[in-house]
């Protein structure tokens, strides 16, 4: 929080809204679906992939403010499994900007201790995107700051297919080794390929569609949806600002009853928990 605060210029119009974030409550895992692009182009009467060039601007702004206001975790919906749809060109286009932008952001990620990894099937991406992932892992696989998450051939149902595969494998294993089969949400939680991570808190959708597009379908269940009008590439450090706020002034309830304030008769008797459900 404090190296935001030091790179904003005195008077800049994002101090402001960068001061009246509570750094105890920021998101601890932000995740979000850049849509837009196309739309962007269109409007300026330019081709698809110009909407996708200027995005790349949106995804460096928005990685460096997450990363000086220590969120912990930022997930970006890159090119998800239904993306092979487009054309051949726009799809040769985005691995070409995934390559340059791998290639130009290291000296960003390291400056920022960010620690880079990707998920999805990643298997089936052409090689020289995979040779290009596996080299900025590496070269940020000891930094401890933001965990900088970008989902490639990414399907939430897939990973869900993926997570259950390995699930049935393990369990198969173990019931023949001790008898019992234990298959419970942790189990699940910790074959996805986010294993290990927070759920995201925060969900951020660009340009207005009330759409969870098959995006981390697990782990968002209890994440707060911000959708904003902004075409992803128009996103910029003001309006990250603004859902965090935002995001800030939400009552989770997680399926309970909130803020203690807010419980109207206080002496209902809390329901008994069913056995095996934990409290959330
Ligand atoms: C959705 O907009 C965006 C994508 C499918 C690709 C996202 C890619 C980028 C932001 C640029 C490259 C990213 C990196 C990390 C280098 P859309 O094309 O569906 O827009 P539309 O709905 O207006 O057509």
């Amino acid at each position: 929080m404090q190296r935001l605060l030091e790179d904003l210029a005195p008077g800049h119009p994002d101090c402001e809204l960068a001061r009246a974030i509570d750094p105890a409550r920021l998101p601890a895992h932000i995740a979000i679906i850049m849509d837009g692009n196309g739309r962007w182009a269109k409007r300026r009467h330019l081709p698809r992939v110009s909407g996708h060039r200027a995005g790349v601007q949106a995804v460096r702004a928005t990685v460096e403010t997450c990363a000086q206001l220590g969120v912990q975790a930022l997930t970006l919906y890159a090119f998800s499994v239904e993306n092979w749809k487009r054309p051949r060109a726009e799809v040769e286009t985005l691995w070409r900007l995934l390559r340059v932008y791998l290639g130009s952001e290291l000296p960003l990620m390291m400056k920022h201790d960010i620690r880079f990894g990707a998920i999805g099937r990643l298997g089936e991406l052409p090689a020289f995107v995979r040779a290009e992932l596996d080299q900025v892992i590496r070269r940020t696989e000891n930094n401890r700051g933001l965990r900088l998450n970008l989902a490639i051939n990414y399907g939430g149902r897939a990973e869900i297919v993926d997570a259950v595969k390995a699930l049935v494998k393990d369990a198969l294993v173990e019931e023949a080794r001790s008898g019992r089969m234990e298959i419970d949400e942790a189990a699940i939680s910790a074959r996805l390929y986010t294993a290990g991570m927070a759920d995201p808190d925060l969900l951020i959708r660009t340009s207005g569609e009330m759409r969870v597009s098959n995006f981390l379908l697990w782990q968002i269940a209890y994440a707060e949806l911000y959708v904003t009008q902004t075409l992803w590439p128009d996103f910029n450090r003001a309006e990250l600002l603004e859902a965090i706020l935002d995001y800030q002034r939400r009552d989770r309830r997680f399926g309970g009853l909130g803020r203690p304030a807010v419980i109207e008769d206080a002496a209902i008797e809390p329901a008994v928990e069913p056995a095996g459900v934990p409290a959330r």
